[in-house]
């Protein structure tokens, strides 16, 4: 059945994704989104991508009319809320402007949904609730903590709809709990497009690789891996978009439920770059620096709830994500993004 979703902050690198993927399974996509990590020309590459416009809103979270006018006039059966602000670091130096724009952000975006009488929500979390891995893989069921600003408004946003549902069970709220996308869609015209230096390991990857940094810093490497190199689960962003049109699609028979979006496979910074370089054909020079710190030495999922609750896994592999990730990459240093 075709429905109209919103995804707030569905211009950004994921959100973007999303919408193709949605578009693709018959879905009519709304995005909503302020633009402070993203750029106008993304819903038209999106559009040609598609091979329609796409429906966009510019506007914030946190205005209240523009959220009702928007669930009201495209008659929104569901949202899906990725808007927020993701620096790690950025959060310690700026944590009220992080609960402002996360948290606020939710509350306002909550109560226009309620006000016009819609309670379907899939949430954009994050592995980072769960802190310092007690044990690996991690399942749904490990205990959460954080240690930073950034991670504590996932943690409190997953509260807050806890509690909504918990007042309701007309809410049908899904959290899920990403690990570290990346890659792009097939086509190059859209992928990880931050604003200013990047914080995650792919994007300055890509930005050695093209010659626009001279070497990467490799965080650590004397941590309790095979290679000494921090390891992580990165999962394709097609994979993890599709993973959405599968929750959003089975929300009327979630009440309020965390589900890992993973590979369930981790891959050192070593392993990595040495498949992107295998991959392209390109040289990515780094260096060995000290840990970075608020690193934990490997994180990887269990997705096997994914698999049961939504009938999804992961299907793209690391060569995958390195050779969409420079297609992107050399499509954005042609078009001057
Ligand atoms: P992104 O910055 O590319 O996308 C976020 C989008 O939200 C941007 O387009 C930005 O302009 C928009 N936005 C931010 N604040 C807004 C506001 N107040 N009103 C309207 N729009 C607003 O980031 P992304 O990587 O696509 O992440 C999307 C979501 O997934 C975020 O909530 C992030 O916390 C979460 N997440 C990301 C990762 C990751 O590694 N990328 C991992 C886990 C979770
Ligand atoms: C991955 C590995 C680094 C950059 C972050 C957020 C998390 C989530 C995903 C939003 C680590 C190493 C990195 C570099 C390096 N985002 N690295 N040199 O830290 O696992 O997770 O993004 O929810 O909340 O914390 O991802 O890509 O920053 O780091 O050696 O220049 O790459 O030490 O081992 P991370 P990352």
């Amino acid at each position: 059945m075709p429905d109209t979703i919103l995804l707030t902050g569905g211009a950004g690198f994921i959100g973007s994704h999303i919408c193709v993927e949605l578009a693709k399974a018959g879905h009519r996509p709304v995005v909503l989104d302020n633009l402070c990590n993203s750029k106008p020309s993304v819903m038209e590459r999106v559009g040609r991508i598609i091979g329609r416009p796409v429906d966009f809103v510019q506007g914030d979270i946190r205005d209240g009319d523009v959220l009702r006018r928007t669930l009201r006039d495209f008659k929104v059966r569901s949202v899906i809320h990725l808007a927020g602000l993701k620096a790690v670091g950025e959060s310690v130096s700026m944590p009220l402007a992080y609960y402002d724009n996360n948290v606020v952000g939710t509350l306002r975006l909550l109560e226009a949904m309620e006000a016009c009488d819609v309670r379907s929500i899939v949430f954009s979390s994050s592995a980072t609730v769960y802190g310092v891995p007690k044990q690996l893989p991690l399942d749904e069921s490990h205990p959460l903590s954080t240690t930073n600003p950034y991670g504590q408004t996932k943690l409190v946003i997953e509260g807050i709809l806890r509690d909504l549902r918990q007042a309701s069970d007309r809410w049908h709220i899904c959290l899920l709990r990403y690990f570290n996308p990346v890659g792009a869609h097939e086509s190059g015209t859209i992928g990880e497009d931050p604003h200013g230096m990047p914080n995650n390991l792919m994007p300055f990857v890509l930005k050695v690789a093209a010659g626009r940094a001279t070497e990467l810093s490799v965080w650590g490497g004397d941590y309790p891996t095979p290679d000494g190199t921090g390891v992580r689960d990165y999962i394709h962003v097609v994979d993890l978009a599709i993973g959405h049109v599968r929750a959003m699609e089975r929300l009327d028979t979630i009440g309020c439920e965390a589900i890992n979006l993973g590979t369930g496979r981790g891959t050192s910074v070593l392993e990595l770059v040495k498949a992107f370089e295998r991959v392209n054909g390109v040289r990515v020079p780094f260096v060995m620096k000290d840990r970075r710190t608020g690193d934990v030495a490997s994180c990887f999922a269990d997705p096997s709830l994914a698999h049961t609750r939504l009938g999804w896994k992961t299907e793209r592999s690391i060569d995958d994500m390195c050779r969409d990730a420079w297609r992107w990459q050399q499509f954005a240093v042609a078009q001057g993004l």
